[in-house]
C-alpha cells in the first residue's frame, strides 16, 4: 500500500539541535517544509536554520506533548530519547524512524543481538553486566579486548582498551557497568554505508565511504572507499538488509570494519544522518540530509547522483577553526561551519569537503598524489 506523502508547507519536528539538525533543517526548507527543533541545549547550531525552536528536556512529558502538538511529523538528529518519551511522541504524531529502531541502536547489546540473529557478521562480544562477569569476558575474547558502555557512547567516549590482565584488574572496580566487551578487530580499514528507506519501502544507498579516525573521533572520510567493487557491493547489501529488517523509515549509517582477512564486520548503526556522510553535501545532487527528509516525508528517493569523488575532513576545536582562512582561499574546497559559539579542543566545529573528478580517488592499492597533496595542504594550514 502506498503511504501518504507529507504535504509541502507541513512542519517537520526534529529532535536534537546539533549540526545534523542544522543541516537537516536546510534540506527540509529546500523541499518546502518548515522545521521546529527540540533542543535540550539553549542556542544550538540548528537554531540558525529552522523556523521554530523549543529548548526543553527530552524526558519532560509536558515539553514532548507541546512539541508533538505543534508539528506534523517527528524525526531525529539525536537518538538517545527514552523509550517512554518515544512512546508518548508516537501516540501523538507520526515518528520516523520508529521508536523500535532507536531502541535497538541506543543499546549496543540489543544492537549486536539484532544483527547476530540475522547472521550479520559482527566482532565477537560478551555482555558484562557487572564486575563479576569481567573475567569471563577476558577468557572468551582473549587480550586485547575493548569494553564499551552499552549506552550513550559517541566519538569513542565510554570505551576502554584492555591490553592485559593487569589493566583489567586496575580498571575493574571503577568501570561504568553495564558494559559490552568486544574482541579487538585488527581492521584493514573502516567503512560506512548511508542507506535511506521511505515508508513505501524504496531504498537508496550512497557510495560506500572509507573512514579514518584520530583519538576515537572521525577525522577524514573518502568517497568512494578504496576497496574492490565486490566488497563495496557486499557492504551495500548488508546495509540494505539491515534497513529492511529493522523497518527503517529515514536514513541509517552502518559502520563496518574490513578485517585483516578482507571480510566485513558491522560495528554499529546510527538511524540518522551521519558524520561520514557529510561529503554528500558537495559531491552529490541529493545529499544525505535531503535523502533523510525525503525518506521520512515519503517522497521519491532517486539516485543521489555522485558527480565527484570526495574527501571530507572534520574541523575540530581551535586547531580546525584555524584552517578556515586557508580553506577559503582554495579552489575545490567547500567549507561548512556549524555556528557553535564555544570552541573546545576536539569539538566538531565544521567540516571541509574536497572534490576530485570521478575516478581520481585510486583503487585499493594506494593513494593518488593529488589526494595526498590535498590532505597535506589541509593538515598543514
Ligand atoms: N571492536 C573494535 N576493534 C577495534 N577498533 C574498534 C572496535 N570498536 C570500535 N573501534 C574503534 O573505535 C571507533 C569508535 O567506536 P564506536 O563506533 O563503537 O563508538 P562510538 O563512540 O559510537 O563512536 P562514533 O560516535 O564515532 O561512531 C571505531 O570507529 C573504531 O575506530
Ligand atoms: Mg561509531
Amino acid at each position: 500500500m502506498t503511504q501518504a506523502t507529507l504535504p509541502r508547507g507541513a512542519t517537520i519536528g526534529i529532535i536534537g539541535g546539533g549540526q545534523l539538525g542544522r543541516m537537516s533543517a536546510v534540506a527540509a526548507s529546500r523541499l518546502g517544509y518548515r522545521v521546529h527543533i527540540l533542543s535540550a541545549e539553549p542556542e544550538p547550531p540548528a537554531q540558525d536554520t529552522s523556523r521554530t525552536i523549543t529548548v526543553g528536556a527530552y524526558d519532560d512529558e509536558a515539553v514532548l506533548r507541546r512539541f508533538a502538538g505543534s508539528v506534523d511529523l517527528i524525526t531525529f538528529e539525536f537518538e538517545n530519547i527514552s523509550s517512554a518519551g518515544l512512546e508518548l511522541l508516537a501516540s501523538l504524531c507520526p515518528v520516523h524512524p520508529a521508536g523500535r529502531v532507536l531502541a535497538i541502536s541506543q543499546d549496543r547489546i540489543l544492537e549486536k543481538t539484532f544483527l547476530g540473529e540475522r547472521n550479520i557478521p559482527v566482532a565477537p562480544w560478551v555482555s558484562v553486566p557487572d564486575e563479576e562477569t569481567l573475567e569471563n569476558a577476558a577468557t572468551e575474547l582473549g587480550y586485547p579486548f575493548l569494553l564499551k558502555t552499552t549506552r550513550f557512547g559517541y566519538d569513542g567516549k565510554g570505551q576502554f582498551r584492555i591490553a592485559d590482565p593487569e589493566t583489567l584488574a586496575r580498571l575493574a572496580p571503577e568501570l561504568p557497568y553495564p558494559l559490552i566487551a568486544e574482541g579487538f578487530v585488527d581492521f584493514e580499514r573502516e567503512l560506512s554505508v548511508m542507506v535511506a528507506r521511505n515508508a513505501d519501502g524504496a531504498m537508496r544507498c550512497f557510495s560506500v565511504t572509507e573512514n579514518q579516525h584520530r583519538d576515537g573521533i572521525l577525522d577524514v572520510s573518502l568517497a568512494p572507499a578504496r576497496i574492490p567493487v565486490s566488497l563495496a557491493e557486499e557492504a551495500e547489501k548488508l546495509a540494505r538488509q539491515i534497513a529492511e529488517e529493522i523497518g527503517l523509515v529515514g536514513i541509517l549509517g552502518v559502520e563496518m570494519f574490513v578485517s585483516s582477512k578482507g571480510t566485513l564486520l558491522v560495528n554499529e548503526i546510527a538511524p540518522r544522518p551521519h558524520n561520514s556522510g557529510h561529503w554528500t553535501m558537495d559531491a552529490c545532487l541529493i545529499d544525505q540530509f535531503e535523502m533523510h527528509i525525503r525518506a521520512v516525508a515519503n517522497l521519491p528517493l532517486p539516485d543521489p547522483f555522485r558527480h565527484s569523488d570526495a574527501v571530507m575532513k572534520n574541523l575540530l576545536g581551535p586547531e580546525g577553526m584555524a584552517m578556515c582562512g586557508t580553506i577559503m582561499e582554495h579552489s575545490g574546497l567547500a567549507l561548512h561551519l556549524y555556528g557553535k559559539s564555544t570552541c573546545r579542543p576536539g569539538r566538531k566545529m565544521g567540516h571541509v569537503n574536497a572534490l576530485f573528478p570521478l575516478g581520481a580517488l585510486p583503487g585499493p592499492y594506494g593513494v593518488s598524489a593529488r589526494l595526498d597533496e590535498a590532505l597535506q595542504d589541509l593538515q598543514k594550514s
